[in-house]
Formats: structure tokens, sequence, C-alpha cells
């Protein structure tokens, strides 16, 4: 059988990887990337093949690693960089991929180049930031306000200027329109390419422009809501950012690939990071993975929402890959966000199916296999501050230590860990998951290899159906040659007799089923929060 050909980040799926959390190799109570290297073979053993490692640079944590103080080091608490190009090594040899986590918008205000940005007003470096005068009554430049709540700009007494920031007043904006600040960039790039990095995730990359009016926002309270607001994000000059990144890229061998923290507020935004569809005769030439995060907030079961979000997306992105993924280390976790409380092992299976069953790439956020949860929130309001844990997060409900067996704090460190674990991890953890042939982490290894390995569920165009039941969302797969798979998820606690539409050619044949939970249907009836995968032969 033919089937299309397709770069190596298509139709794959890439495990984001929480470095602080995920294992620590040192008994000091905090990941690092030794810890990331002891694990490469469990995380084989599940089908990954693409990791993401989120900052381990040095940093004063003021975001846990977002605020960069220096882009080409790793933190002492993180490791050293011959334990970067040991872990790479290691990858290699099991055919594995690293992305490493880009923050381009801002550096950390301890980064050299803010510090000297920030000495006086004739630094040449000073342009490097975002620097304006307050208004005449001594407030700042404009009403905007930050992501993380509060104005956008913060007063440097010393200069008299007020610097911007879209995010902590610790994480200055670097000033996209100064070419040296793209080449500083650049270099950045170049040397973890050099250093064996496939690609990049790309952080907040909507912010890397403003309104260059500098005009009021007209609801600054809108933000609070929303924060991809008309003057802070998705700017037309972030495109030539992006296009200029990706000639980068292409100076190095092996396709490398960007991964895109692409918040938008429209599928036509979403349609724009990828530097268009063709449609318009643009190119496609900037970010090959943007992620979709108007479905990654979709966190309610909702099968008449998620038809709508997924059929669209298949349908504008094309020809390119969608990217889709519900949980990481900024949004509650989805064994949580989806659960009911009673079923939601069972309920985990579904948004599993639905983000890594569909054409395109998917995302797996380090424990959602295994169907970790929020720290519940009684636990994480007692959760101690401390020298390991400068601030507490309102994200770090999902920031948890990766359970990895019953051993104390799970197996992931010997020491006081520096978030704890939730009290009572039950079978959330590897071991226990990994000797039961019906767990979730089975199912995630069976859904990985499907995506990367199957030709149906890793080349198959989408197929919209309509499922002719309520709560039951229906889509399909199909190869040219009519080689297909119908999907379907009953999102309700009750039985479900599906009769499907939009199969070309009629009704499908269904042959064999390659995977159900917790059966396959009786009678055509989909049991209550059932996942049915199942092939449909090319018609003779
Ligand atoms: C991205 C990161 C988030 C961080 C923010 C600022 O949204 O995922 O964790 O706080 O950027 O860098």
């Amino acid at each position: 059988m033919t089937v299309p050909s397709a770069p190596w980040w298509d139709g794959t799926a890439v495990y984001q990887i929480y470095v602080r959390s995920f294992q620590d190799s040192n008994g000091d109570g905090i990941g690092d990337l030794p810890g990331v290297k002891q694990r490469l073979g469990d995380l084989q053993d599940l089908g990954v093949r693409t990791i993401w490692l989120t900052p381990f640079f040095p940093s004063p944590n003021a975001d846990f690693g977002y605020d960069v103080a220096d882009y080409c080091g790793v933190a002492p608490e993180y490791g050293t960089l011959a334990d970067w190009d040991a872990l790479i090594a290691e990858a290699k040899q099991r055919g594995m991929r690293v992305l490493v986590d880009l923050v381009l918008n801002h550096s950390s205000s301890a980064h050299p180049w803010f510090q000297e940005a920030r000495s006086s007003r004739s630094n040449p470096k000073r342009d490097w930031y975002v620097w304006r005068d307050g208004r005449p009554d001594g407030s700042p430049p404009t009403n905007w306000r930050s992501v993380f709540g509060g104005p956008a700009w913060t007063f440097d007494a010393p200069s008299g200027q007020w610097y911007y920031h879209a995010f902590l007043s610790e994480q200055p904006d670097l000033n996209w329109h100064h070419p040296a600040v793209r080449e500083a960039m650049w270099d950045v790039v170049r040397f973890w390419l050099q250093r064996g990095a496939s690609g990049f995730r790309l952080d907040a990359t909507a912010f890397l422009f403003e309104d260059p009016a500098y005009a009021d926002d007209p609801t600054p309270e809108a933000a609070d809501v929303n924060p991809l607001r008309p003057h802070n994000a998705c700017r037309p000059e972030n495109h030539g950012v992006l296009r200029e990144l990706r000639q980068v890229l292409a100076e190095f061998p092996g396709d490398p690939v960007l991964l895109g923290e692409s918040s938008t507020n429209t599928l036509d935004e979403l349609v724009a990071t990828y530097g268009g569809n063709g449609a318009n005769g643009d190119q496609g030439d900037e970010v090959q993975l943007p992620m979709n995060f108007l479905y990654g907030r979709h966190w309610q079961r909702d099968a008449a929402g998620f038809k709508a979000l997924i059929d669209s997306a298949q349908a504008a992105v094309r020809p390119h890959t969608p990217v889709f993924f519900f949980s990481n280390h900024d949004h509650p976790r989805q064994w949580s966000a989806f659960g009911d409380g009673v079923r939601n092992d069972d309920i985990a299976r579904l948004t599993a199916a639905l983000t890594l069953a569909q054409r395109g790439t998917g995302l797996v956020y380090m424990g959602e296999e295994i169907g970790m949860g929020n720290l519940p929130a009684d636990e994480l309001a007692a959760a101690p501050t401390g020298p390991k844990r400068p601030r507490a997060d309102f994200r770090d409900q999902a920031r948890t230590p990766m359970q990895w067996s019953a051993a104390p704090q799970a197996g992931f460190t010997t020491a006081e860990p520096w978030l704890p674990l939730p009290q009572d991890i039950g079978h959330h953890h590897v071991a226990a998951q990994k000797a039961d042939p019906t767990s979730l982490w089975h199912w995630y290894r069976a859904l990985l290899a499907l995506k990367q390995g199957d030709p149906v569920f890793r080349h198959g165009e989408h197929v919209p159906l309509d499922s002719g039941a309520p709560d039951v969302l229906a889509f399909g797969r199909r190869l040219p040659n009519g080689e297909g798979a119908v999907v379907l998820l009953n999102w309700s606690n009750q039985p479900r007799t599906p009769a499907l539409a939009g199969w070309p050619g009629g009704a499908p044949t269904f042959g064999a089923t390659v995977l159900a939970h917790p059966a396959a249907p009786q009678g055509g009836v989909l049991p209550p929060f059932g996942a049915w995968l199942v092939r449909v032969p090319a018609s003779a």
C-alpha cells in the first residue's frame, strides 16, 4: 500500500516534560537533566519519540525558568551543559528527539542584557527592551494590563522611564523591532541546534509586538478574562520574525521543527501562524506546529463543541498539521478538568483518543498517561514556599512531581520534593499501570503506537461524521485507497446508539476493533463513556 510521505514531526506525538518535576537524580528534591536521561527508557516503553523540555536555563525563578538569565546555559539545579550533551547522546541512541523551550518575548530582568539596558538611557542595549516615558501625571504610558494581572509597565526610577512587560515585571519584553535583538536570539537558536536539539517549543510568541501607537485599551478589564488583546497579541509584525526564525532553522539539516505556543482568539489567526494555508498564495513558511488553543482550552465534556472545533480546525489548517492538546504546565490537568469525580479514568481515555486519534500531532503532558490529577486545593494551599519554591503559583496544581512508583515520594526524589505530591496517589503511578494491561498507561501506549505507526492513524485524512446520537462524537480517518477507521466517543454516563452519517459513499462497513473501552458496542449500543476505534476496510 502506498501512503503519503510526511515530515518526521507530522502525525506524531510530543511528550512535554516539566523538568523541575520529572525525575530528581541528585537528591535535592528538584528534577534535573540527568533525571530525564535516566527515564528515557520509560518513555520509550510508552512509545514516546519526541520530548519537549520546559526551560532549564539559569533563572531567578520568578516564573520558574520562563524568566531566562542566560539563554545558552544550564541552571546548576538542573545540571550542566555536559549533562545536556549526555542526554542528547542517549536520546539519539534511542531514536528520540528533544525540543528546547525558546522564550523569545522577554528575558529575565536579571539577564545581563537588561542590566545593561537599564543602566542608562544612552546604553547601546537600551533599545533592546521597550521603554516609554510616563504620562505627565506620573502614571504609566498606557493602561495596558499584564497577562498575570496588574499594570504591564514598571517604573525604573534611576532612568526615569517605564519598561513594558506582557508578563511579570521580572520579565521585561524584548524589542523585536531591533535587528540586534533578532541576531542575538538567532545565535541562541543556532547554539541549541548545533548542540543536538531537533527544534523548539516557542513560548508566548503571540505577544512579540505591541501596538506602535501605544493607545490605551478601551476596555482594559477585558484583559483579565482574555489576555490576548488587539494591542498586545497576534500583531501583524509577528509574522516577519517567525519567517526569519524558519530561515535560521533551514540552515540546519534534519528538518528542525517549531512547536508554537500560539494562543489565538480565532482560527484565522491560527492559520496565519503557519504562514497561511496556501489559499491566498501564502507560503506556510512560519510555525510548522502551532498549538490549537481554541481546542486546548475547551475544558468541557461537550461532543457538539468538540465536533465544531475539530472539523473546523482540520479543514482550515490543511495542508498543514493540526496540533491538539488539553494539558500542560499552565492548564489544569485534564484528568481533573474533564472528570466527573467517579469515572475519571474512563473519561481520560476519551480525551486521550480525541487528541491522539485525530489527524495531526498531539501533545501529552507528563503524567497525563497515568491519570495524574490536580493537586487537591487544600494540599496546594498547605504547600510551603521556601528556597526550592520561591513563590506559590496558581498553576502549581498541575506541576507536582511525576508519579513513578509506590516508593516514598513516588520515586521522584529521595529528598523533600520542591512541591508536594498528592497525599493519595492510589494506582496513579507508572509501575502499577505498566503492570496492568487494562490501565490508562496501556491505552496511551496503544494510541501512540497507532498515531506513529499505523498508516490510517498516521496519514489518514480527517472525515467529519455525524454520530446521530446526543453526546457521541464521531470522526473518521481515511487513506486515498479508501481504507480507514472510525472513532466513536460517548461523553455521557448513559448508553448511546449512534447512527453514523457522512462517510464517503454511504454508511461504513465496520471491520476489526482497534481499541475499545470499557467494551466495544453490543448490538450497536455504545456503553457509558465508551470509546471505540474500529477499522473500515476499503470497499471492494
Ligand atoms: C508561557 C509559558 C508560561 C509562562 C509564560 C511567560 O505561557 O507556558 O508558563 O509563564 O509563557 O513566559
